[in-house]
Formats: C-alpha cells, structure tokens, sequence
C-alpha cells in the first residue's frame, strides 16, 4: 500500500520518474505528498437567474468551497465527534433544523437552526443578528453548538492525509483556511429556479398559481417581510412568539426586543420545523399564524408588527397562498449528499 501510494504521487508530481533527482534535493516523498495532488475542484456553484449579483468576499474560491464542503459533514469538529454543521444544518432540509437540536454539550438550544439558503445576501448573521461577519460568528459558533475550539479542530484534522493539501490550497494558516471554506461553503447555497420562478413570467403561469402570488403581494401582505426574489427584507420583525424566554434582537437592540430576523420562505417546504423556537410543526400552520393575527400565544397585539394582520381568507384563496409558498422550493437545488471524508 505504502508502495502503491508513493509511485501515485510520483505519477502525479513530476511526470512519472520514480527516482528522486538533485533537481528535487533528493528528497523522497512521503506517503502523504500523495494527498498534495487534488483533482481540480468544480466550478463555483452558479447564482440562479433572477436573483441580485451577491457581494462575496475573495476567499469565495472553487478550491475553498470543496474543503468547505467536507468540514461542514466532518463530525471530527465537534467534542462528541459526532455532531457536524450538517448535523443542524441538514442540506436534505433545505440546510434547516427541524428542531431545537441539542448542542454537542449537550445543552438544549434556545433556537432551532435557521436555513443558510441566501445566506451571501445577509447583512448580519443569527435569527437576532448579533454578528456581523462569518469571521467573527464561526469560532463562536463552533464553540457553543459544537462544543471545541475551531483553531485547535482544525489543526488536528488538517493533519489527516487527504485533508493536508486541501488545507494549503486555501489559505497558509489552518485556522483561516477552515474559516474560509466553511464561509465560502454557507455562502454559495442558492436556491432561485423554484418552480415558481420557472412561470413567473410566462404567459402560461398557472391561474391559480398567479392568484397565490398576487394574494401574497397585496391581500396577505406576505411581501412586505418576504420581499421576492429573495423572499426576506433580512429586517426584525415580532410576531408575537412570547413563550421561550428569548429576547431576540434586543440583545442588539433594546427597542427590538422579542423580534427576530425574516427567514427566506425559499425552500421552506423541505424544513420540518418553523419559526425560531420551531413552535410550528408545519408549513401550513406556520402560514396560519399570521393570519390568524400571530396573537395565539397570548401577547399583547401592541406589540405584534403592524403589517400582521388577522386575515380571513377563503379555503380557496387559503390553498392558493399555501401553494404559492409551496412554488417556491425547488427540490433539486443543493441536493447534494454526504461526501466521502479524508
Ligand atoms: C447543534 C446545532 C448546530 C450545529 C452543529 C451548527 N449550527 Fe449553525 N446554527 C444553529 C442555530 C441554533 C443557529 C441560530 C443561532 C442564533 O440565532 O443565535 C445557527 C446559525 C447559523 C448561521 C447563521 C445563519 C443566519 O441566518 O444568520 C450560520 C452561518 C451557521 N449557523 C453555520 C454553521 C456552520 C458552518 C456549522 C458547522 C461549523 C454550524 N452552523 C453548526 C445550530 C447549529
Ligand atoms: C411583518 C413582517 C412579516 C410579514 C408581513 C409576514 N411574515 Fe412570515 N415571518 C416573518 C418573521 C420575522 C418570521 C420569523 C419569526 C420568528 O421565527 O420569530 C416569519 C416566518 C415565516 C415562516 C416560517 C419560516 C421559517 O423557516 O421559520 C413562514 C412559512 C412565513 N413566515 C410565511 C409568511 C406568509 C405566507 C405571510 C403572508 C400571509 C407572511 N409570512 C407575512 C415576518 C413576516
């Protein structure tokens, strides 16, 4: 095996020959230089017609997305080394938690995983959005949902054979390098070729699709939290969730307190699990929430934000936004599955 490994890399670095030379110091590779030599990586996932041009940093490279991509399933990130980003963040979930997961602690989570769908587009990061970079949140969230320190995680994984090199192409310090693949990762989830954006501006729309939508612009008012293409203002809003002790974006702002950030409703229909405290078990009864008037955990009205408003809305009308919001999942986008760990 050792032998098979060593005349890979030979192969693979300098043409074949098998003999070290003086050219290379007469230094024989090791069984690990086999790992320097990676396929290329895929291009970078492509942003979906439709949507606005995203802003993204430098470090958002091809070769940072395909280490991003194996940290984020590697469990050996975690004290228990079984938890991974996708853990909480299940990509067959649309990169939601159904629930409110218990951390690698073992502690409960006060909050339940948002989807980090459009995540390049967000100004602040958490359902409160106390952090303003991924620099700044990742080390921190590591630490509280996984329970390690990233920097010494990574040291260690980044000693593992197949992961050394991928860890060198990025970036010459371990720590930044993890920091910028998982963000580069998160960062180029999309999703904008939902079936909803497929009709949209075609004549052939179906009508009672149409009507959902225009529903969800005018009547529902959905739009004015949920604004298309991305189906969020990324503002704070409150609705009126009351009963788990969280005060929300107040820990920002005090004048916004028990608000939190609008989720995109862009693949919301593969989350098993709705609102921060996910005190919705489905789509529909999240819908159903805010026509009701988002009163249903007994809070004062005065504080509810005042585009909620209690709506009734006829069983027909009712199963046009319901499907509407339903057009706006697209079930191939980021179908992606566990890839193969180093
Ligand atoms: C044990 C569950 C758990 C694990 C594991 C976990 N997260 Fe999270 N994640 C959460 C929760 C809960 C929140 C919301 C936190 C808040 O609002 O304070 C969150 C929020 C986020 C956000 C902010 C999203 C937004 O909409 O603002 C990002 C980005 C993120 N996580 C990425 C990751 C990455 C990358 C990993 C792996 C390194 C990871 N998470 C591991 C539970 C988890
Ligand atoms: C005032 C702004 C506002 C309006 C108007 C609004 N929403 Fe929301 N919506 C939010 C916020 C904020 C949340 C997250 C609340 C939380 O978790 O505390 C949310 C959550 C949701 C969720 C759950 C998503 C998830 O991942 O948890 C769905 C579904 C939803 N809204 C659909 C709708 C529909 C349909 C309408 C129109 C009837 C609508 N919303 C109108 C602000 C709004």
């Amino acid at each position: 095996m050792r032998i098979a490994l060593v005349a890979l890399s030979l192969a693979a670095c300098s043409g074949g020959s098998k003999t070290p030379t003086k050219e290379d110091g007469g230094k024989v590779p090791t069984p690990d230089d086999a790992a320097l030599v990676l396929p290329a990586p895929p291009p970078l996932p492509r942003v979906p017609d439709g949507l606005p041009k995203p802003q993204l940093p430098d470090t958002v490279t091809p070769e940072a997305v395909a280490l991003g991509e194996l940290l984020f399933w590697d469990p050996r990130l975690s004290i228990d080394n079984k938890t991974s980003c996708a853990t909480c963040h299940d990509p067959a979930r649309g990169f939601a938690g159904a629930k409110r997961q218990n951390t690698a602690t073992g502690k409960p989570n006060l909050r339940r995983a948002p989807t980090l769908i459009g995540l390049a587009w967000h100004k602040d990061l958490g359902w409160d959005g106390r952090y303003g970079s991924l620099a700044e949140h990742l080390p921190a969230h590591v630490l509280g949902q996984m329970g390690a320190d990233l920097t010494y995680v990574v040291t260690r994984i980044a000693q593992v054979p197949g992961y050394r090199a991928h860890f060198q192409r990025v970036s010459d310090a371990t720590s930044d390098a993890a920091i910028h693949a998982l963000g580069a990762f998160v960062l180029t989830r999309y999703s904008g070729d939902a079936p909803w954006d497929r009709v949209e501006r075609s004549p052939d729309a179906p009508k009672d699709l149409v009507a959902g939508y225009q529903l969800f612009q005018t009547k529902a008012q959905c739009s004015v939290c949920h604004t298309p293409p991305l189906y969020t203002d990324h503002k704070y809003h409150r609705l009126g969730l009351i009963t788990s002790p969280d005060e929300g974006r107040g820990r920002v702002d005090e004048a916004q307190k028990g608000a939190f950030k609008t989720p995109t409703l862009r693949d919301a229909a593969k989350r098993d699990g709705f609102f921060h405290d996910a005190s919705a078990l489905t789509l529909d009864a999240a819908i159903d929430w805010h026509l009701t008037g988002a009163t249903g955990q007994g809070a004062d009205p005065k504080i509810i934000d005042p585009a909620i408003k209690k709506l009734a809305l006829t069983p027909v009308e009712r199963k046009q936004l319901g499907d509407f919001v339903r057009a706006l999942t697209d079930p191939r986008a980021n179908a992606s599955a566990k890839p193969t760990l180093p």
